[in-house]
C-alpha cells in the first residue's frame, strides 16, 4: 500500500507513518514544521524514519505546496493529520492559524484528492466537536463545540462528509479522544505534569481536577487509525481509550509511578475546556474490531519511561 501522512512530523502522525513502514508499506510524509511547538522535537519524530528507502519526507505547507497532484495520484490511502492542535491557544486574532490549516487545508486536500481513485482518506478529529455534550459520548449524538478548536475540527469533519457525499471520496473521519504516550506534544498535560512531577515543580491545573477524561495510548491509536483505514466503512468513528478517569486521579498514578509528590496549584477553568469527555466506542468495536489495549496506568508508564529517557529529567 502507498500512504500519504500529513502532519508526519507530528505525534500521532509520526506513529501511524512508524506503524505503516514496518508493516511493508510506502509512505510520502508532508510537514511543514509549524512553531506551534518546537521543531527540534518534529525533526527528532521523524529521525528514525528517514533511514528507511519506503519512507520518503517532503518539507512543504498543504496550502501552498504544488506537490499534492502528483503524490495523490499514486496514493491509496490519505492519513490526513495536520493540524493546529490546542484548544486554549484557539480564541483571539489565532483563529485564522486555525482556519487556515484545520479548515483550508483539508479543503484543498479534499479537492486535490476528489481528483484521483484513492482507496481511503483518513481525516484526524477529535472529541471537542462534542464539547459539554451527554456522556457517552455517542456519534449520532449532538456537536456543539465550546472552543474555536473545535469547530474548526467540526468544519473539517462537515468537509469530509460533503465530498464524501458530493464527490465519492472515501472519507472515514476519526474523533480521538486526549492521546498520550511515548512522544506526546510537549503542551498536552500529562507531558507537562510529568515533566514537573519528577523535576519538583509546581504543576497547575485548569478547574479543581475532578473533571474527567478518555484517555487513549497511542498505539491504540494508530491500531484503530489504520484498521479504519483498511476496513470497507466511512463515516464518523469515536477512537477513546474505553474508559474515563478524574484528572487528580492520574496525577496520584503519576506520583506512584514517578514516587515523587505532585505540587499542584489549582487555577479558574479556562474558557474551551470541556468539563468531561467519555467515548461510547460500540461503533469502532462492531464495525472496525477497534479494540484498546492499554489503560492509563500502563500507559503512563510508557510515557514515563520515554521522557525520563529523552530528556535526562
Ligand atoms: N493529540 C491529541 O490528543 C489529539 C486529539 C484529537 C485530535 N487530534 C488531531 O490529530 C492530529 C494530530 O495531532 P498531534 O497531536 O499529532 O499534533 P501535532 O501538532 O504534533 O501534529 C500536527 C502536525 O501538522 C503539521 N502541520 C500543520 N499545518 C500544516 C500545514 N499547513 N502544512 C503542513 N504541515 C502542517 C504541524 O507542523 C505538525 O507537525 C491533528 O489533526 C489533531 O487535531 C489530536
Amino acid at each position: 500500500m502507498h500512504s500519504l501522512i500529513t502532519g508526519c512530523a507530528g505525534f500521532i502522525g509520526s506513529h501511524i507513518a512508524r506503524s505503516l513502514i514496518d508493516s511493508g508499506d510506502t509512505v510520502v510524509g508532508i510537514d511543514c514544521f509549524t512553531d506551534y511547538y518546537d521543531k527540534k522535537l518534529k525533526e527528532e519524530n521523524i529521525k528514525g524514519l528517514l533511514k528507511s528507502d519506503r519512507f520518503t519526507f517532503l518539507k512543504e505547507d498543504l496550502l501552498t505546496t504544488g506537490v499534492l497532484e502528483g503524490i495523490l495520484s499514486k496514493t491509496d490511502c490519505v492519513f490526513h493529520l495536520a493540524a493546529q492542535p490546542g484548544v486554549r491557544t484557539s480564541w483571539g486574532k489565532n483563529f485564522e492559524i486555525y482556519i487556515r490549516n484545520n479548515i483550508l487545508v483539508t479543503h484543498k486536500l479534499l479537492e486535490s484528492a476528489r481528483e484521483f481513485s484513492i482507496k481511503k482518506f483518513v481525516f484526524a478529529s477529535s472529541s471537542s466537536v462534542y464539547g459539554d455534550s451527554e456522556l457517552p459520548m455517542k456519534e449520532d449524538g449532538m456537536t456543539r463545540p465550546v472552543s474555536p478548536y473545535g469547530i474548526s475540527k467540526l468544519t473539517g469533519e462537515n468537509m469530509c462528509s460533503l465530498y464524501g457525499k458530493s464527490f465519492g471520496v472515501p472519507v472515514v473521519s476519526l474523533r480521538y479522544f486526549t492521546v498520550f504516550g511515548p512522544g506526546q506534544r510537549p503542551d498536552m498535560a500529562f507531558n507537562r505534569f510529568i515533566r514537573a512531577i519528577i523535576k519538583g515543580e509546581e504543576i497547575i491545573i485548569f478547574g479543581d481536577g475532578s473533571q474527567t477524561r478518555d484517555f487513549t495510548y497511542i498505539d491504540d491509536i494508530v491500531r484503530g487509525t489504520i484498521k479504519a483505514s483498511r476496513s470497507g466503512k466511512k463515516g464518523v468513528y469515536n477512537i477513546g481509550g474505553g474508559s474515563r478517569m478524574v484528572l487528580n486521579d492520574a496525577i496520584k498514578l503519576i506520583e506512584d509511578i514517578t514516587g515523587k509528590k505532585a505540587r499542584v496549584k489549582y487555577k479558574k477553568k479556562e474558557k474551551g475546556d470541556v468539563r468531561d469527555t467519555f467515548a461510547d466506542i460500540g461503533k469502532a468495536r462492531k464495525e472496525l474490531k477497534y479494540k484498546p489495549d492499554y489503560d492509563v496506568k500502563k500507559g503512563l508508564e510508557k510515557e514515563v519511561e520515554w521522557i525520563k529517557a529523552t530528556s535526562g529529567v
